[in-house]
């Protein structure tokens, strides 16, 4: 039987490419340069299956024609990069990569948070440019993470799983906002409070971390109002998606002393981070890092790998996106 012939975008885990390709005519990106919308949209044309990823733009423009592609394989549980809408209304299935990112990505908020608290990234440069002139009783003072209150806007299976580390490791009390009722078992042992709204949880927290898709109704969700209310000794944590935090409004109110620090994983208009943000001390950037272990980007890749498995034997897919 003829292979069904496969696009990966980008640079994939070798386990996964070895396993793609010895089931499939796959196409690996090899030299891992993005592709450009262009060359994705005349995939479409030439593909039984492309396989996508976050960093890739699949506007609605896109899925105009008929296209040869049934299935977009998104490799990451997030898909704003992808017009759903148009997609699915083109006929295409779509399949995403949920729950395998949740520990890692829970574990990058707490690198963030620590990391800010205690003033990690300062304290390194300063030590690596050789201006570190000894231990002193008043050095570099942080913040104590013990007792104070974390806020989660979006307690979804990455919020509960910060805000579970979070309580376990430092003590920290949970308020949290989100959309619908969060199942009892995931947040008895925490005692964790829910909020009428965004701006009640902003209010009652030390550190906020947002953990609510991209794109749609949350764009610029934290704008400068918002922002405000975390207060000047207040953090924010973002490993969700850059937009959901207005930047041009983040950075006014980091300089202006409106919020204490931001610690951020993701961007608007990634990877161009604001030179401003990069001068800043009181801000910890990392190159949207939340799911780089290698167990979790083979088990990722994995995922989309059985997506297809299924889609192409006729099967039900196990994680569709709709
Ligand atoms: C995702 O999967 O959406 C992440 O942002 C990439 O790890």
């Amino acid at each position: 039987m003829t292979k069904k012939k496969i696009l990966l975008t980008r640079r994939w885990p070798e386990t996964v490419e070895q396993r793609l390709s010895a089931d499939y005519d796959a196409t690996l990106n090899t030299d891992d340069v993005p592709m450009g919308t262009e060359a994705i949209g005349a995939a479409l044309n030439d593909y039984d299956a492309v396989c996508p990823t976050v960093s890739d733009k699949l506007p609605a423009s896109m899925f105009t024609g008929n296209h040869r592609a049934q299935i977009l394989g998104n490799f990451g549980v997030g898909f704003n990069h992808i017009d759903i809408a148009a997609a699915t209304g083109a006929g295409l299935t779509v399949t995403n990569t949920p729950g395998v990112l949740t520990d890692c990505t829970a574990d990058t908020a707490l690198t963030l948070m620590l990391m800010l608290a205690r003033r990690a990234g300062e304290g390194e440069r300063e030590l690596r440019a050789g201006s570190w002139t000894g231990w002193r009783p008043t050095h570099m003072m942080g913040t104590r993470l013990r007792g104070k209150v974390l806020g989660i806007v979006g307690m979804g299976r990455i919020g509960i799983a910060t805000a579970k580390r979070a309580h376990a490791a430092f003590g920290m009390k949970i308020v949290y906002y989100n959309l619908v009722d969060v199942p009892e078992e995931h947040i008895a042992d925490m005692g964790a409070l829910r909020m009428d709204t965004v701006e009640d949880v902003l209010k009652a927290s030390d550190v906020v971390s947002l953990h609510i898709p991209g794109g749609g109704d949350n764009t610029h969700l934290m704008n400068a109002e918002r922002l405000a209310l975390i207060g000047p000794d207040g953090m924010l944590i973002n490993t969700a998606r850059g937009d959901v935090i207005d930047q041009t409004a983040l950075i006014a109110a980091l300089k202006d002393g409106k919020i204490g620090g931001a610690g951020l994983d993701v961007f608007e208009g990634e990877p161009d981070v604001p030179a401003e943000l990069i001068a800043m001390e009181n801000t910890v950037l990392l190159p949207h890092l939340g799911s780089a272990t290698r167990e979790t980007r083979e088990d990722m890749g994995n995922m989309v790998a059985d997506n297809l498995d299924a889609f192409f034997a006729g099967k039900p897919v196990p994680n569709p996106v709709s």
